[in-house]
């Protein structure tokens, strides 16, 4: 059977930060509430400080112990590795071992979910400022075991040291840029950019919140000079969605098959990761778009027809195919979810042609 990579990685963090007790407890079925009981805690008091922080002001650093940073690796990271593992596809090369760039890494969310999710060897660099998350980073990244191997691992506390290295075949930058004033991640963002290497990729995630979103398509407008936009744009101009709207917010939603720990704190937290919203945007120097439009609100019925919000190379609104022009050829794009893409014979636009064919993809 194979095993998703949330659930690898929960598994492994599982192994390495529960007590051995725990950890039998988790191969059955529950984890004991008492082991539990301070991982609640520290999670209630992260999340707090998350929810209560308006996007771009600074953040009190919510973990910055050694016994926060371990709670926060037990809850957060399954969820958050499920966004970039879904995405990791999209990087794609032909060599053995990759060359990654970890910015906030966390207890290394972003690196475990490579490697779980890509066939490639990597070397990692992790920048990261609190010692407890770099410290949690190290031991998980290390004990790491499975098909793709961690072939060199450094941290660095700031950016400066990461300038200096070798251009990276892959940058991410998960969860991190709320976090800093819009200056901070103006700055940050060219930094990053000048150390992906030609061909590389640059991959942005953000949690699914309108105003972390917006921001994010902000910075996307102002990366695509430098880059080609492959995930979720399907084109390079600037964003047609933050001209047309000042709330709306372009995000998918993940259904996941959930790993038994990340169910039992969400029931001990009253919360509920069962679907997690995401906002991301993935770059590749060089690179092409990708054809077709991206789904930004799936297939409604109306009176005149099937209506599906899409967004694509010189196209952003309302597509509809008249009653009776349906066929088996549309069914593609009347099928495809929020965030899939679609490939249409003919251009996106308000009135489809008949005869259209359409093709989608998760991607
Ligand atoms: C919300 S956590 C995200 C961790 C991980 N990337 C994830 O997705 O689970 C943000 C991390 O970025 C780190 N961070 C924020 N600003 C930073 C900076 N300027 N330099 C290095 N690390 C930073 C924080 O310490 C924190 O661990």
């Amino acid at each position: 059977m194979t095993v998703s990579p949330s659930h690898a990685i929960e598994r492994h963090i599982v192994s390495q930060l529960l007590s051995p007790a725990a950890r039998a407890q988790y191969h059955t079925g529950d984890v004991s509430h008492a082991e539990l009981r301070p991982v609640v805690a520290e999670i209630e008091r992260i999340s707090a400080a998350y929810t209560g922080h308006s996007v771009g002001a600074t953040i009190a650093q919510p973990v910055s112990s050694q016994q926060a940073a371990e709670a926060y690796a037990l809850y957060y990271t399954a969820i958050n590795a499920a966004k970039i593992a879904h995405l990791a596809p999209l990087v794609t090369s032909e060599k053995k071992c990759l060359r990654v760039l970890d910015f906030g890494s966390g207890p290394g969310t972003a690196s475990l979910a490579l490697l779980a999710a890509l066939p490639h060897d990597l070397s990692l660099h992790c920048i990261e400022s609190s010692p407890g998350m770099r410290s949690v980073a190290e031991r998980l990244l290390l004990s790491w075991q499975g098909p793709s191997r961690v072939s060199s691992l450094s941290f660095s506390s700031s950016i400066t040291e990461a300038l200096r290295d070798e251009p990276f075949d892959l940058v991410v930058a998960a969860n991190s840029l709320a976090e800093l004033s819009e200056d901070a991640a103006a700055q940050l963002m060219q930094q990053l950019s000048s150390v992906v290497a030609p061909e590389g990729f640059l991959m942005l995630v953000e949690p699914g919140q309108p105003q972390h979103t917006r921001r994010l398509m902000k910075v996307r407008d102002s990366l695509c000079s430098a880059f080609t936009p492959i995930f979720p744009c399907t084109r390079r101009d600037p964003c047609p969605m933050l001209a047309a709207s000042e709330a709306d917010w372009c995000h998918g939603t993940l259904t996941w098959a959930q790993p038994p720990l990340s169910c039992q704190l969400d029931s001990l937290l009253g919360f509920n990761k069962h679907r997690i919203k995401y906002s991301a945007f993935v770059f590749q120097r060089g690179g092409s778009l990708r054809p077709g439009v991206r789904v930004i609100a799936a297939a409604e019925r109306s009176k005149r027809g099937t209506e599906v919000l899409v967004c694509g190379e010189s196209f952003y609104g309302v597509t509809r195919i008249r009653k009776g022009a349906r066929s088996e050829g549309t069914r593609a794009l009347e099928k495809a979810l929020a965030f899939e893409r679609v490939e249409l014979s003919a251009p996106a636009q308000p009135e489809l042609p008949e005869g259209v064919n359409s093709s989608r993809s998760v991607l």
